[in-house]
């Protein structure tokens, strides 16, 4: 497809969100009773219900003409046969290969133009990780002291931590062999709020790195080493340990014995790494099963991607979606409410998911994009949601998209309680669609006697102006085959979108700025440190936290 076949189908989605009726769901509803049958698809265990937007066969048929014209297929085969489809950094961006079997057969291809099979190194790194959970949960592989391991911390941040912190406690109802505990933050509050609950003779640190040179991950990974030191002395303490990472010759460096180290590779990237060696704590603290689980359902979800049509494609229909959202009706941010606590860290993820990935400014080739690119993305599990943020999607000025994520059967025995968040869940979305007119809230006010006077003074304030869109994605069950599914469904919707963007959605130079410069304020802030040259704003904060801090 020429550019400008990609330029017109631009244009005619900028026509259609420049039309009249734009952005109107309820008229949508009103003049077509089949309306959910025609705007909801089945993939996998997932049902995505788009039709609570404003999109309409016109659109969606504009929408998925964007799709051809920007090569959305093409791009996702060259990802899927290994092909550099992460430009700025050169490389493959093979995550599908961590859940697929050996006989799929990814292969990587490198930027000195040598070919790695990807599958390979995928199984054997399973293997290693299946038989070492196996070990740990036997109690073959024991302590220092002799003792079996009842916690595992993992020590790490960004995809090194929310991939595996979201995945291990939305999979908590499985019977849990070990306790996982996540420690990110550079803040040392974070660790002294987990210490006490830890017993260092029963205790597997894992230092889950891709580059292993964090910063902050490193700084936390010194001071647990040396909680386990001072209580197991220098050799005791390296039974305790592991490592995830590709940087095996820092593994080492660190002390981590060669047969603790669990590699991925440089085709796998940090948010996307959850089903990479980075995934142990899973499968340490959620069981083998689990993670095997996991991954299925990811696959699954890979397979759906990979073969069903554009037009049942649901990461594909997703990003569409999104697109409508952002690029026709200007719409900036995005909300994401998954009506499951077991969720409640699924927005964590998405943030980095979908705000590293997407959070860019030129294309692939480094022009100017000219086009809103991602949105912002956040969000809580419902209901807490309700009691929080949800006001602003109801009234505020702006209207902003949201996903609701269903799941039709809980883990608990309590069904009154799920039929109410499922029925919150639900009137949220209604709420947002149908809004309440000024003649239905007078009416309603006049019924529950209100003076004139008071309702003319109210009514203002108590209306909604509804025709505000969600999607919502609904599960019968969230087990770890659903989880995998739903977590690749928005690995994939991400893909989409930075090929409708033609922007590399697999780097992150964003991030290098702030990591530079924190190296050179660190030593300004010591007490005789000299300080360099800053703006007046942060040379002031600098002096000022010398003067106050003592320790
Ligand atoms: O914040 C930038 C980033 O590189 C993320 O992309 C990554 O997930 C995180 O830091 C942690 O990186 P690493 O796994 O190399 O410690």
């Amino acid at each position: 497809m020429t550019p400008e076949a990609r330029n017109a189908a631009w244009g005619r989605l900028a026509s259609l969100a420049s039309g009249p009726a734009a952005g109107q769901i309820r008229e949508l509803f009103a003049a077509d009773a089949k309306r959910f049958g025609r705007f909801h698809r089945q993939g996998c265990d997932i049902l995505m219900d788009f039709s609570k937007t404003s999109i309409d066969d016109d659109v969606l048929k504009a929408l998925l003409e964007l799709a051809e014209a920007c090569q959305v297929t093409q791009k996702r085969d060259a990802m899927a046969a290994g092909e550099i489809v992460n430009n700025t950094e050169g490389r493959s961006v093979l995550h599908m290969a961590l859940r697929a079997p050996r006989k799929a057969g990814f292969t990587a291809k490198h930027a000195d133009g040598s070919v790695e099979d990807a599958s390979a190194h995928v199984d054997e790194t399973l293997a290693a990780m299946e038989r070492f959970t196996h070990a740990i949960h036997t109690g073959d592989i024991r302590g220092a002291t002799g003792e079996t391991f009842t916690d595992v911390i993992n020590i790490g941040i960004g995809g090194s931590d929310l991939g595996p912190f979201m995945a291990g406690r939305a999979l908590w109802t499985v019977r849990s062999p070990m306790r996982p505990l996540f420690l990110a933050n550079a803040d040392a509050h974070n660790w002294e709020a987990i210490r006490p609950r830890l017993n260092p003779h029963r205790t597997l640190m894992l230092v889950a790195s891709k580059t292993f040179t964090t910063a902050e991950t490193m700084a936390n990974a010194h001071v647990v080493r040396g909680w386990l030191e001072r209580n197991l002395g220098e050799i005791g303490a390296r039974r305790h340990m592991a490592a995830l990472s590709t940087n095996l010759e820092a593994t080492a460096a660190f002390g981590v014995p060669s047969d603790r180290v669990f590699g991925f590779r440089d085709w796998v990237g940090g948010r996307f790494s959850l089903w990479s060696a980075i995934g142990l704590s899973i499968a340490l603290s959620c069981g083998w099963n689990a993670f095997r689980q996991l991954l299925d359902g990811a696959r699954a979800m890979d397979e759906h991607f990979l073969s069903a049509p554009p037009d049942r494609n649901l990461p594909l229909l997703l990003a569409l979606t999104t697109v409508w959202h952002v690029n026709g009706l200007g719409l900036k941010a995005h909300a994401v409410l998954p009506y499951d606590h077991r969720l409640s860290r699924f927005p964590a993820h998405l943030q980095q998911l979908e705000m590293e990935s997407l959070g860019k400014r030129v294309t692939v080739s480094g022009e100017p994009v000219g086009r809103e690119t991602g949105p912002v993305i956040f969000g809580e599990p419902g209901t807490n949601a309700q009691h929080s943020f949800m006001q602003l999607l109801h009234q505020g000025t702006t209207p902003v998209p949201a996903d609701f994520v269903l799941v039709a059967n809980p883990d608990h025995p309590y069904a009154d309680n799920h039929r109410l968040l499922l029925a919150n869940g639900l009137a949220q979305a209604e709420a947002l669609l149908r809004g309440r007119s000024a003649d239905e809230v007078a009416a309603e006010m006049r019924k529950s006697g209100k003076p004139e006077d008071e309702i003319a003074r109210l009514l203002p304030h108590r209306v909604f102006p509804g025709d505000r869109p969600s999607t919502t994605l609904l599960m019968d069950r969230l087990d770890a085959f659903t989880l995998g599914q739903l977590i690749a469904l928005y690995e994939h919707k991400v893909f989409c979108l930075g090929a409708l963007w033609d922007i590399d959605a697999f780097d992150q130079w964003g991030v290098e700025l702030g990591k530079q410069l924190a190296g050179s304020i660190l030593p300004e802030l010591a007490p005789l440190g000299s300080v360099g040259d800053h703006d007046a704003s942060t040379t002031g904060l600098i002096a000022r936290i010398r003067e106050l801090q003592v320790l």
